[in-house]
């Protein structure tokens, strides 16, 4: 006899059984019908390998199953300003720039526009990108070899010639824009965003004769190409992260794409993340010379994701389960940065089937994410802004509150980011029952919490800014905050409410 828990859990498996299989018939159809991506018939297939470092591009990783995912395609477009168009799909206005020609041979061009985010992702077959026309710094380097080199010479600028489509054997004459000037400022606005890179690709992007389109080396395999901003900030970098995956997403790609930046930043940490979210990753400038995308995709700038403009407009998301979503849509509720956390953890390895924090025999975790001083980026002095003066003494009193509370076990974590691998971080926000930390990039990494986390921010009156109550208030964790006079804190007032906090979880 099955229980009724066991009903309900063969029901679950069984709906996400049936919620894949439609996922998977809906790609295939939807692609069947309009990708007009033609085979690599023409090429030798001995040129495509090796091109990322070594890395095959043919075996790119296939998605992981993510227990949050929700399907990227929609019947009809979400209302605007809903929860699906700030967090998910509402890429819904197709505008075509260059269609497939008949030869078979030809490039193409297209981009999804959201009205909600004022943001396009666009793709292409048979773009070349040229890398001696893009001025910017090589990017790649290590730190310690580029110090004071301003971020205007990391962030590209394209010549003419630095993109292009291939037009077909039919065009002739000399080559002539993809994208106007009128198109561009309806579909890719600047956004006030001082040196807009993707407007700027696609400004100087060009439509080319056959004939004239070179192409010495080719990448079969779909390709982002990224541009990144403050790329040694975890915030920032995972906008970034946000926009690349809700890309590959609304495209549909198949597997999981190479990415390529189109930036001279120089190396960084978070390329850890960047490699195991994606198949690969290479510089612009790391191609010895011209070099041909099977399928391109431009990833929208990350103060274009919601995280972002979240900062500046109210967007009126709740967290919520996909099971429920999916059983109750709701407009104002979104399971996607659940997903994406999902991604990131499965990126890294980690197992997807646990809901919450078990009751350990080993105790709870309380992690405290500290704000340590180190060398970010090259304009860097390595110091940290102090958002709260006494942390030292803020973490030497819970240790010593969580060595003598007796009503059950809590193991105060220190969270030294700074010296910490990527997949260290996610593991210990992973196993964390409470986040404890001043406001700081760090606590970004709340994405990848488990549902049942609580989180706890102590706040400066320097520095309010509503970042991490928005991530915890659209992923569903409980959140708390202590705001500050100054930067001091109260180390009693700080033991309260995790004492208070430790009670709710039963300790
Ligand atoms: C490309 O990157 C590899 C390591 O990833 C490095 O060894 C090589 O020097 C780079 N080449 C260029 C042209 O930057
Ligand atoms: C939590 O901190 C606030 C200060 O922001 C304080 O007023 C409040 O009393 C504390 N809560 C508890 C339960 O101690």
């Amino acid at each position: 006899m099955l229980s009724k828990r066991n009903v309900l859990l063969l029901k679950i498996v069984l709906f996400l059984f049936a919620l894949n299989f439609v996922t998977l018939f809906l790609y295939f159809t939807s692609h069947s019908k309009q990708s007009p991506l033609p085979s690599s018939q023409t090429l030798p297939n001995s040129l495509s390998n090796h091109l990322f470092n070594g890395h095959n591009d043919r075996f790119l990783k296939p998605w992981p199953i993510l227990p949050s995912y929700l399907p990227w395609s929609h019947g009809s477009p979400p209302p605007s300003r809903s929860c699906e168009a700030y967090f998910g799909n509402g890429f819904s206005d197709r505008q075509d720039l260059l269609a497939p020609g008949n030869h078979g041979a030809d490039g193409w061009f297209r981009c999804f526009h959201s009205d909600t985010l004022r943001s396009s992702i666009c793709e292409g077959g048979r773009i070349r990108m040229d890398p001696g026309r893009v001025r910017m710094s090589r990017g790649g380097e290590r730190l310690e070899d580029v110090i004071g080199r301003k971020e205007e010479e990391e962030l590209p600028k394209f010549e003419g010639g630095a993109f292009e489509v291939d037009g077909g054997p039919g065009l002739r004459g000399v080559p002539r824009r993809l994208a106007g000037d009128e198109f561009l400022d309806r579909y890719v606005p600047g956004n006030g965003i001082a040196m807009h890179t993707m407007r700027g690709l696609l400004q100087s992007a060009q439509v080319v004769g056959s004939t004239h389109f070179d192409c010495p080396q080719w990448v079969e395999e779909p390709t982002l190409l990224v541009t990144r901003f403050e790329y040694a900030n975890l915030f920032h970098t995972i906008t970034d992260w946000y926009s690349a995956y809700v890309s590959s997403r609304v495209t549909g790609l198949p597997n999981r794409p190479n990415v390529v930046f189109v930036d001279g930043h120089c190396m960084a940490p978070m390329e850890e993340t960047w490699k195991a979210l994606f198949s690969s990753i290479r510089y612009a400038k790391n191609f010895s010379g011209p070099v041909c995308f099977r399928h391109a995709i431009l990833s929208p700038l990350g103060y274009e994701t919601a995280l972002f403009k979240g900062l500046s407009e109210e967007i009126n998301c709740n967290g919520a389960s996909a099971q429920d979503l999916w059983q109750n849509p709701d407009d104002q509720k979104t399971a996607r940065l659940s997903e994406f956390g999902e991604m990131i953890r499965a990126s890294f390895g980690f197992p997807l089937n646990r809901h919450r924090v078990e009751k350990p025999v080993s105790g709870y975790n309380v992690l405290f994410v500290r704000r340590e001083d180190y060398l970010a980026h090259p304009r860097h002095g390595g110091k940290v802004e102090s958002r709260l003066s006494n942390e030292q003494e803020v973490f030497d009193s819970l240790n010593n509150w969580a060595s003598n509370h007796h009503v059950c076990k809590v193991n105060l974590v220190n969270g030294l980011f700074a010296h910490m691998s990527m997949k260290e971080q996610v593991r210990a926000i992973q196993d964390a029952s409470v986040i404890i930390g001043a406001h700081g990039a760090g606590l970004t990494h709340i994405v990848s919490a488990l549902p049942k986390t609580v989180i706890l921010e102590i706040i400066s009156s320097y520095y309010r800014r509503p970042h991490f109550a928005l991530i915890a208030r659209w992923k569903g964790l409980e959140y708390h905050a202590i705001n500050l006079d100054g930067s001091h804190a109260n180390p009693k007032i700080v033991i309260d409410n995790l004492s208070s906090i430790m009670k709710s979880l039963g300790c």
